[in-house]
């Protein structure tokens, strides 16, 4: 059994904390939140990493950006592989990440259901196919407590999309000889927070006379939660690294 520790105790990880009762490689041993729950389940539980006595093989992260930096330092410190799904970072949170992915395998995903993963290896494809003559939008719905936008899955898909492009600009310029046409073009984003909605994306290329959308909506937050259980218990297997969904599934 996966030793495995969950952080934070909002939406997130409390529904990674109801996943974890069913799932049958990883054993919750200990719950690490400022504040203790009300319906905190049967498990130890610490005000802060520093606090934690229990020997463990992986951390489940979904804080805000201050405990994602927190709990890298603390993954490194310890030998503890890290998933974390939480977003809104900035330049020292992914330094600290990637730091701890020096001395252990750590997992940073803005979204980690399956179907996003998927959604953004399609979009990369059809960035790559569709070139610069298609302009790029992706509009990003969630719920009115989310506080960064655009949210970091529409982020990811942009750098997908982007990236993407680069390469259908880098395989015409080897097949054709023609102008490589490397013009980026922006990836215009809109986000809306209105009511409880879990996490609605939808990628838009707009032609003259035509229009692609790639739409992904997630109905329920385990499948972030699962996506979590899963992708940890890949993790603990892995060398030192950091790594993302695409390495944990195989796509890309
Ligand atoms: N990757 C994915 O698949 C995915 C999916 C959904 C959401 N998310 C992201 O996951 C994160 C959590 O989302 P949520 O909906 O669960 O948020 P939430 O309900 O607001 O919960 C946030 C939790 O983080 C704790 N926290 C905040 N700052 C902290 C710090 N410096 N150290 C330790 N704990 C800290 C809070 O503790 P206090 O209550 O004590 O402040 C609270 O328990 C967000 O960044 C969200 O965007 C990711």
């Amino acid at each position: 059994m996966i030793r495995t520790v969950v952080h934070g105790a909002g939406r997130m990880a409390r529904s990674v904390l109801a996943q974890l009762s069913g799932y049958d490689k990883l054993e919750p041993v200990a719950l690490v939140s400022r504040t203790l729950p009300d319906d905190c389940p049967g498990i130890d539980w610490f005000a802060s990493l520093e606090e934690l006595q229990s020997d463990a093989d992986l951390l489940i992260d979904f804080t805000l950006p201050g405990g994602a930096r927190a709990a890298a330092r603390w993954c490194a410190a310890n030998n503890v592989a890290l998933v974390s799904g939480t977003t809104g970072l900035v330049d020292k949170d992914i330094e600290a990440l990637k730091s701890a992915s020096r001395e252990v395998p750590v997992l940073w995903a803005p979204n980690l259901s399956h179907g996003v993963a998927l959604v953004t290896a399609l979009v990369r494809q059809a960035a790559a196919a569709l070139g610069v003559g298609a302009e790029i939008s992706i509009n990003d719905v969630h719920h009115r407590h989310k506080l960064d936008a655009p949210s970091g899955t529409a982020l990811a898909l942009a750098g997908a999309a982007l990236e993407g492009r680069l390469l259908g600009s880098q395989s015409r310029l080897d097949g054709e000889g023609s102008s490589p046409g490397t013009e980026d073009g922006d990836v215009a984003f809109s986000s809306v927070r209105e009511g409880e909605v879990i996490g609605e994306h939808t990628i838009s290329f707009t032609m003259p006379n035509e229009l692609i959308e790639i739409t992904h909506k997630a109905l329920d937050r385990t499948v972030f939660a699962k996506g979590a259980l899963k992708a940890g218990e890949w993790l603990v297997g892995q060398k030192p690294g950091y790594y993302s969904t695409s390495d944990w599934l195989g796509l890309d």
